[in-house]
């Protein structure tokens, strides 16, 4: 759809207008995670633990020919073999510094399913987790953040985006939210994961991290979509979190 130019305006300047701050939200947060994972790697972290990967396509865009970085995909392994079958039907195969580690976060601790990959404990390892959280009760977001920090060695960093209370967005930018919301809870994936930036900040430091930026909204505008033309800006139910363990 955002390839052709007819079917991008049709689709998200007509039918799905209000569906663009969350395409706007899916382009800022990989980029955000992409690009404290260039810095972690300049740092030395070899490392990339994706959780949650859905189809995130890092793997595949960024070739390793140098062997620096190992990528681990962490995710439901009825969705990892969804993404086998599309990768093999197109003809693409698996990159060699790529692992799938299957888990059910239903079931199974992060670090638990770790443990059958070929992850270093000794050493850092950046994590994203992306488009989750949203989705899960604070409880389990948080304990999830608590499985890392018990398995990730000293120097490792975990970015992650996370929606805010509804009554810290600014009224007029509401009422579209509350459409995305009403057609997420529709389709079955209500957004319950509200998370008070004041209360997590203390929450993850309680877990022994150190945060290294948490942006709003605004600031997400200024970095990434400054001197747009296609009216792409984040949405303000959400923010972009990077976390450190000392
Ligand atoms: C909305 S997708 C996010 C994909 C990607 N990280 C992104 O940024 O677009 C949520 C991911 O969480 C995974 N997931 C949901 N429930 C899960 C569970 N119980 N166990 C393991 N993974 C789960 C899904 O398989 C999916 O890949």
């Amino acid at each position: 759809m955002l390839s052709s130019r007819a079917s991008n305006w049709l689709v998200f300047s007509r039918a799905l207008r209000k569906l663009k701050p969350v395409v706007a939200q899916v382009l800022g947060r990989s980029r955000f995670a992409e690009d404290a994972l260039a810095s972690a790697m300049g740092r030395g972290i070899n490392q990339y633990v994706i959780v949650g990967a859905g189809l995130d396509s890092y793997a595949l865009r960024r070739p390793d020919p140098a062997g620096q970085l190992r990528i681990f995909e962490v995710d439901h392994p009825d969705t990892q073999r969804a993404k086998r079958r599309r990768l093999g039907s197109l003809g693409i195969a698996l990159p060699a510094h790529l692992e799938f580690v299957a888990i059910d976060f239903e079931l199974q601790e992060l670090s638990e399913a770790m443990k059958g990959s070929s992850r270093r404990r000794d050493t850092p390892a950046f994590y994203s987790w992306l488009g989750t959280t949203h989705y899960l009760t604070p409880q389990a977001t948080l304990a999830t953040l608590g499985s890392i920090a018990r398995c990730a060695a000293p120097g490792s960093e975990v970015v992650l985006d996370y929606s805010v209370p509804l009554s810290l967005i600014d009224p007029e930018k509401l009422r579209d939210l509350l459409w995305v919301e009403k057609l997420a809870r529709r389709m079955g994936e209500p957004l319950i994961g509200n998370l008070d930036p004041v209360q997590l900040h203390a929450d993850v430091a309680q877990l022994g991290y150190g945060i290294v930026e948490d942006l709003a909204a605004p600031e997400q505008a200024r970095r990434y979509f400054s001197n747009r033309t296609d009216g792409l800006e984040p949405t303000p139910a959400c923010r972009l979190l990077h976390l450190r363990l000392p």
